[in-house]
């Protein structure tokens, strides 16, 4: 039995506070629609971010299933005709000049960007349908979904290889993780000049697209920054594998259901076949034309752990001699996005970087649930506790110290709610 030194009710009255204060209802000036959504906090992140609101789904159905099937609605009315969804809609207009001056974002239209994040949408759909079993919601929600899907498929797939590939490093979510230092030209950099010098990294990746921006399938054939990602390809093969237990519960073709499963089965053969390193035991992100391995040892290297069908060798060797190794990723508040033994590794956040040494809550909240399916339940309770006591030490922020739990980055932070859905899961609440 778990013993928690923290209270565990406390830290989750804390995570449903976060989630009601930081709740933003109006109606926009892009075309007097109305939005209601959970922003990831309102002072550091006014707007709707796509994997954020997916991850703010999942907690909010700790607190009302409503409301988690309302933060996909709105997410959804920025579903584009041919499948399209972006990172950032930005619904409210007063903001606007902050954020072109504050973030590195370049916008398709004035009220959402042009580039994309992680697919956790499946993923979320099937926790909100499998909490609510409302056919009505699933029937609404999915056609865009699938559409989704197939746009990444169409789009980011040049080489048909079944992994999809990002634009720029902050598609991944994982802004300035140190495995895109290279092709970043970031290596050399001093940690108080990282910053600046990301920015002028993305000014340069942005005016080599620039011409380009009317043909989005041509900018990954430039080259200039064509990743093929493991964490983001094992959350496209759980959504490709969720799609597929989706449309058979829409009672869609199964044909249907089958195209996506198939898909999934795919991505992961593509992804064991190609990113698995048998020498060293972990998976590596391909870069370039060329495919390169990104040798730079991130928590992206244990994330085809969320799938169920990986492989039981690799399974054991990811866990075993990765993630419950006390240098790399064991740390006192584990999952470090970073490894303990990785040089760039920066766990108090010198840098003023992101990604690059910190835990973070939504990646152990993925990690939870593949150890679970792998039969690790000892291990997943341990991480779930571990977690619940960061956020109960660090309070509702954005990222923590793995050594100390101490807190960084934004304050009130929507996706450290996630806590609520270990919290369940582990049934610590009464
Ligand atoms: C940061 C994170 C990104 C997140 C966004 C909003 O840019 O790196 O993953 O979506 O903030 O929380």
């Amino acid at each position: 039995m778990t013993t928690i030194e923290i209270d565990v009710s406390k830290v989750a009255e804390d995570a449903r506070r976060v989630l009601a204060a930081n709740r933003q209802k109006g109606v926009s000036e892009w075309n007097g629609r109305a939005y209601d959504f959970v922003c990831p906090s309102p002072r550091s992140y006014p707007f709707q971010w796509m994997w954020d609101s997916c991850f703010h789904a999942i907690a909010l159905l700790s607190v009302d299933p409503e409301l988690a099937k309302q933060e996909l609605r709105c997410l959804l009315q920025g579903a584009q005709p041919d499948g399209f969804l972006p990172h950032m809609l930005l619904w409210e207009k007063k903001f606007h000049a902050a954020a072109l001056r504050e973030y590195s974002i370049v916008l398709a239209d004035p009220y959402y960007t042009a580039t994309t994040q992680p697919p956790v949408l499946a993923r979320a759909v099937w926790r909100v349908y499998q909490a609510t079993k409302d056919r009505d919601f699933l029937l609404e929600v999915l056609p865009a979904t699938m559409r989704y899907f197939r746009w990444l498929k169409a789009y980011r797939d040049p080489d048909d290889d079944h992994l999809i590939a990002l634009i720029q490093p902050d598609e991944s979510g994982l802004d300035a993780s140190p495995k895109y230092d290279r092709l970043m030209n970031l290596h050399n950099v001093a940690a108080e000049e990282m910053a600046d010098a990301l920015r002028q990294s993305m000014d340069r990746l942005f005016g080599a697209y620039a011409p380009h921006r009317e043909d989005p399938a041509r900018l990954l054939a430039l080259d200039v920054f064509n990743w093929e990602d493991v964490m983001v390809n094992s959350i496209y093969a759980d959504g490709l594998q969720c799609l597929g237990g989706l449309c058979r519960e829409a009672g869609y073709p199964p044909a249907e259901a089958a195209e996506f499963e198939r898909r999934a089965r795919r991505v992961l053969s593509a992804l064991e076949e190609k990113c698995w390193d048998e020498r060293t035991g972990v998976f590596w992100d391909l870069y370039g034309y060329e495919e390169n391995r990104a040798h730079v040892l991130t928590f992206t290297s244990l994330f085809p752990l969320i799938l169920d069908s990986l492989d039981r060798h690799m399974v054991w060797r990811l866990v075993e001699e990765h993630l419950l190794n006390e240098r790399e990723f064991w740390l006192p508040f584990p999952v470090p996005s970073v490894a303990g033994t990785e040089p760039s590794f920066d766990p108090e956040y010198q840098t003023r970087a992101m990604w690059r040494g910190p835990t973070w809550v939504n990646s152990n909240y993925y990690l939870y649930w593949g150890l679970r399916a792998h039969g690790y339940r000892d291990v997943a309770t341990e991480l779930a506790k571990r977690t619940v006591q960061m956020v109960g030490t660090g309070g509702m922020r954005e990222f923590f110290n793995p050594y100390t739990g101490t807190a960084y980055g934004a304050v009130d932070f929507g996706w450290t709610a996630l806590v609520l859905d270990l919290i369940h899961a582990e049934g610590w609440l009464p």
